[in-house]
């Protein structure tokens, strides 16, 4: 039996009772009823996202099936519907249109925009940076839970900023819409920035887009670790990695992202190793394995990840923009591990397997204030909480000292779930 929050509703009577129906189930099963966000989200229509991407039979296919009573049960399920691909965009493909390489921009799945919203804190009378607007879903979430005068949304590509705005518009929505890209310059005043694309560094540009005692909440680049941060009144933050775990597509600052390194996988795929060894441990699917993962990533960063399975076999390939490759293959007994280039990636990932046991997992606190020396023309910015830091990171914790150079966050390596912000 549905058990539905009360909701508002703003948009035309005629398509009222078939999406409100599926909407409020949607409420149901992303939130519970004393939720504040349950009524935003029985309230909030999810089938103006008109066309989307499945990924079948190995290639992208076309959804595009409006008024459609399966369609509309699809676009209210808690899923993510993908909804551009490379530079093309659902809304404009033709029937038979089968684009190629990564997601580019997406409706998130309703559960996960709650989760990240739940972690920036949003609250009665908060004003909103959101950031990476997609298909608008999100947007008119915020905009239905608080108010869409207080709801900035930003993404890099015209064309979502442009139809996120007609598709609000049109169920009585008016929030301001930008298109700029999030790294860098943007509006001020805001008490909550909160981002379903993520970053690495944290852009300089967010504390300063913040109120003082206002709130971020993000994701880092290729992990699936939460970080959120406080603005402090010196105009530095303290934040931590939440215990929790999210991921979503990185910013790019184009069209699409750069082509990968599909020549140095193709030798990793196939090429002899400079060293060759027996592996210590078993293949895993990194894809699918965020801790290790995320460890992985914030030690070595950019190490693109390709895995498969036959029956009998598995085979795990690595490469890295600096020329480093590795192939693990295994078909019965222990996977042989073939390695090339300048670093060695199978063993920085066995190394990162076998500290993990020991490292917490507590969430990391981390203070990052101006420092005085640099004045305020050129603020210099040092970090705090060293020996905090030193105790959650373990052995592994390499100490940087003050760091003086511009206001934006970096997330410093080490080979554990902990990580210091620096600010860089
Ligand atoms: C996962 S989608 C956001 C989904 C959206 N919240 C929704 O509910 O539909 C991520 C979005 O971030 C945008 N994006 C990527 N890089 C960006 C950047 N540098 N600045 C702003 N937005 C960016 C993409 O265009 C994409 O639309």
């Amino acid at each position: 039996m549905l058990s539905f929050c009360p909701y508002r509703w703003r948009g035309r009577e005629d398509d009222f009772m078939s999406w409100k129906t599926h909407a409020a189930r949607l409420a149901d099963r992303v939130t519970h009823q004393g939720s504040r966000w349950c009524a935003a989200i029985a309230d909030t229509p999810r089938h103006f996202v008109p066309s989307w991407w499945t990924w079948s039979d190995d290639r992208w296919e076309l959804s595009n099936r409006p008024g459609d009573e399966r369609w509309l049960e699809t676009i209210y399920q808690d899923r993510t519907l993908v909804t551009r691909v490379g530079a093309l965009h659902a809304d404009q493909a033709a029937p038979g249109d089968h684009p190629e390489g990564w997601p580019t921009s997406s409706s998130t799945l309703p559960g996960l925009l709650l989760q990240m919203y739940r972690h920036a804190r949003i609250g009665d009378g908060h004003t909103i940076l959101d950031v990476g607007t997609g298909s608008g879903y999100g947007t008119a979430l915020l905009c239905n839970r608080v108010g869409d005068d207080r709801v900035t949304s930003v993404d890099v590509d015209p064309y979502l900023t442009a139809a996120a705005g007609d598709r609000l518009a049109k169920t009585g929505l008016k929030p301001r819409l930008a298109t700029v890209d999030a790294t860098g310059p943007l509006p001020d005043g805001f008490d909550r920035i909160v981002a379903t694309v993520s970053v690495r560094p944290i852009p300089a540009s967010w504390l300063e887009a913040l109120r003082v005692g206002g709130r971020f909440a993000t994701t880092i680049i290729d992990t699936s670790l939460i970080l959120t941060g406080r603005k402090t009144q010196e105009g530095g933050a303290v934040g931590q990695i939440e215990r929790d775990w999210a991921m979503f597509m990185r910013t790019r600052d184009g069209e699409d992202y750069p082509p990968g390194l599909a020549d140095l996988m193709e030798t990793a795929r196939t090429a002899d190793g400079d060293t060759v060894d027996r592996a210590r441990f078993p293949i895993l699917d990194l894809l699918q394995t965020w801790d290790v993962r995320s460890m992985l990533e914030i030690t070595v960063p950019g190490i693109e990840h390709h895995y498969s399975e036959e029956p009998g076999s598995r085979t795990a390939l690595m490469v890295h923009e600096d020329g480093s490759w590795a192939r693990a293959v295994s078909t019965h007994g222990p996977p042989m591990v073939h390695q090339g280039g300048p670093r060695r990636l199978w063993d920085l990932l066995d190394e990162v397997r076998l500290l993990a046991p020991a490292r917490s997992t507590s969430p990391v606190r981390c203070r990052c204030t101006r420092d005085p020396r640099g004045g305020d023309s050129s603020p210099a910015w040092s970090v705090e909480g060293h020996n905090h830091l030193r105790a959650a990171c373990g052995v592994h914790y390499r100490t940087a000292g003050p760091v003086t150079a511009r206001p934006s966050w970096v997330l410093c390596a080490s080979p554990c779930r902990s990580i210091r912000c620096l600010i860089a």
